[in-house]
């Protein structure tokens, strides 16, 4: 996954990162053999990230993990209490395929996936982990159960909590940037 590389990313330009996920195995891929003075990694859920121990925010980063939440809506509001004033919010998230997810389907971006990575790509042990983890029968139960949600939801959510903000549709992801109204400064800290 690429939570380390959005850390080491907020990293490079940040004082300091807290990077957090709920689950101890992400958070000990993302940090093995990758310590950085200024990140620290933490197992936290999003809803024990508050200004009340953490202080705010001058940026988020919450890369595919809004879809997750049983209400997008809530996590979304959450986040933006983080926010220092004229702090960042960045985000991307999974969207809904309108015309429904199947078996199939996910087989066939197994196969399209990996065999990009094998003939384009020319790397072939990458492109048979590719191939292993989204043909797994709990990759697949995975997208069942987390499909997201349709495009247009999204898009009035994010118009109604974050005005103004910019939204790049993808295919199956909106990416979305808003800053925060400005009145004094942040301290400084980020999270992933
Ligand atoms: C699709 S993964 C994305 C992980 C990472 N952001 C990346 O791009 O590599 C979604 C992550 O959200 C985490 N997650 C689910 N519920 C969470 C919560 N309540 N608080 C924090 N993280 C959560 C899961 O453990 C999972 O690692």
């Amino acid at each position: 996954m690429r939570h380390r590389r959005y850390s080491e990313l907020l990293a490079d330009r940040c004082d300091s990162v807290l990077s957090v996920d709920v689950s101890q195995r992400m958070i000990d891929i993302a940090c093995e053999g990758h310590a950085r003075p200024n990140i620290s990694y933490q197992v936290r859920g999003l809803f024990d990230v508050t200004t009340e121990r953490d202080s705010t925010f001058d940026a988020i980063l919450a890369m595919f993990v809004l879809h997750m939440f049983p209400s997008h809506e809530a996590a979304l509001r959450h986040l933006k209490t983080l926010l220092a004033p004229g702090g960042h919010l960045i985000f991307m998230d999974k969207v809904a395929r309108p015309d429904g997810l199947s078996r199939r389907y996910l087989y066939y971006v197994a196969v399209r996936d990996s065999l990009y990575l094998a003939v384009r790509r020319r790397v072939l042990r990458p492109a048979l982990r590719e191939l292993r983890t989204r043909a797994h029968s709990s990759w697949i139960a995975h997208q069942f159960a987390y499909p997201g949600l349709p495009r247009t939801v999204l898009h009035a959510m994010y118009a109604d909590l974050l005005p103004g903000a910019t939204i790049v549709d993808h295919r199956h992801a909106c990416a979305v940037h808003w800053q925060a109204p400005s009145d004094k400064t942040g301290t400084g800290t980020t999270t992933t």
